[in-house]
């Protein structure tokens, strides 16, 4: 959000109360000039199947609207709908008994929440690191940050993956983390968590995955996807969210632990103020119990049954849309290429990648682009079956006009 600009009249607040219509009219119109999430324009940040699973969720959210996840006592329904939530959790990654689990408001606060409770649990002498490749996600860093580590990131391999030797190299005395990607944001594919799993074990380190992106896609997917969650020995704890490939309400991950008692390293309690005894085991304090019960729903509507038809209507949409980029002369399919995210970059120098992003977004695309390699990215969800033509059609059209016009565009480095 802008600050105000020094100079500029300020929105006065409101004295007198507007009326429903004219204020929805107001977002309706607010919303003009958004990106169409319903009709696939982007590839981030949403993630759409039908109106009817829609339903399902806001329905159950609105069930919910008013109330308040803080308060579990008051609202003890909530406290069961979010221990099914995570107990199904558990039970899809194949978390061991004994195992327990946070519902978190997103990827952030779930990393958060695991880098916090591993910096606890192994007091360091110096400043604790985090030894991950270079691919984890931005979101390790910014727990560091405020949590007071530092990230200490090693070179990815020609395939975009961890190098475990790299790994193990730049562990040291103040290592409390290694981080793993399954799969990685950046490029889609996975790190080599059962190397990592067992470098973890043989050093006595927390071993976070970080299945964010990929958790409710890898378990379903019709292709072998290699071993990424509790199964792997070494597998300390492994978040994944629910309001991503998991088809929930936004403000809903989860931070599953293979040893509950490790929940005590994230969790805050005091005692010293007037009002009692204030505990919480996620960084919020009020939290939206909409989310909550849209997560619910949503899991139950679709069962496994619904998850394993998302991943392959996602997979199928995929290799349609790989297929026709490589029919364009002059684009490339990144590889490997795994799961969800579809990357492609030019081989022909007479295509600029930035001019052509520039001319996709030109045509009303909005455009994700990756800075290495160099390339166009696409987290692809089940709302892309239906624009793989349009898309395609648009793409060519774009090269044409790179190639006519010698087309240079500038970069933009922005990931979200
Ligand atoms: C692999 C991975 N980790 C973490 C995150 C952060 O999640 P959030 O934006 O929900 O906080 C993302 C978001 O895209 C992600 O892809």
């Amino acid at each position: 959000m802008p600050d105000h600009a020094p100079g500029t009249a300020r929105l006065p607040f409101p004295d007198a109360g507007a009326a429903w219509p004219e204020l929805e009219a107001g977002l309706i119109q607010a919303k003009e000039k958004d990106v169409d999430w319903r009709a696939g324009r982007l590839a981030v940040y949403t993630y759409y199947r039908d109106e009817a699973l829609l339903q399902v969720a806001q329905d159950a959210y609105a069930h919910y609207f008013t109330e308040n996840a803080l308060g579990k006592r008051a609202f003890p329904s909530l406290a069961r709908l979010e221990g099914e939530v995570v107990e199904m959790g558990l039970s899809l990654f194949h978390a061991p008994s004994g195992a327990g689990g946070s519902f978190t408001s997103g990827g952030t606060e779930s990393i958060f929440l695991a880098v916090c409770a591993a910096r606890n649990a192994k007091p360091v002498a110096g400043r604790p690191n985090i030894v991950c490749c270079e691919t984890l996600h931005a979101t390790f860093n910014k727990a560091a940050m405020f949590l007071g580590l530092d990230v200490i990131r090693t070179p990815m391999t020609a395939d975009f993956r961890a190098d475990p030797a790299a790994i193990a190299a730049a562990i040291d005395d103040n290592t409390v983390m290694i981080g793993a990607s399954a799969p990685g944001y950046s490029h889609g594919v996975f790190d080599p968590v059962a190397a990592l799993g067992a470098l973890a074990a043989a050093r006595g380190l927390w071993l976070h995955v970080d299945a964010c992106i990929g958790g409710f896609l890898n378990p379903f997917w019709p292709d072998a996807v290699p071993d990424f969650d509790f199964r792997v020995a070494g597998v300390t704890s492994l978040s994944a969210d629910l309001h991503k490939y998991g088809m929930a309400a936004k403000g809903a991950s989860l931070l599953l632990l293979r040893d509950a008692a490790l929940k005590r390293h994230h969790s805050f309690e005091f005692d010293a103020w007037p009002r009692g005894t204030y505990a919480t085991e996620t960084f919020s304090g009020s939290r939206p119990a909409g989310s909550i019960a849209a997560a619910w729903a949503v899991l139950r509507h679709l069962g496994r049954a619904g998850y394993v038809e998302n991943a392959r209507i996602i997979h199928d949409a995929k290799a349609r849309l790989a297929a026709g980029i490589e029919a364009i002369p002059g684009l490339r399919v990144l590889r490997p290429s795994e799961l969800c995210m579809l990357l492609y970059g030019a081989e022909d120098p007479a295509i600029d990648l930035d001019a052509l992003a520039e001319r996709l977004g030109a045509r009303g695309w909005f455009v994700g682009r990756n800075m290495q390699p160099k390339s166009i990215h696409l987290a692809l969800n089940t709302v892309h079956a239906g624009t793989v033509g349009p898309y395609l059609a648009d793409l060519a059209a774009a090269v044409a006009e790179v190639r006519a016009g010698a087309l240079r565009g500038a970069e933009d480095r922005r990931t979200y």
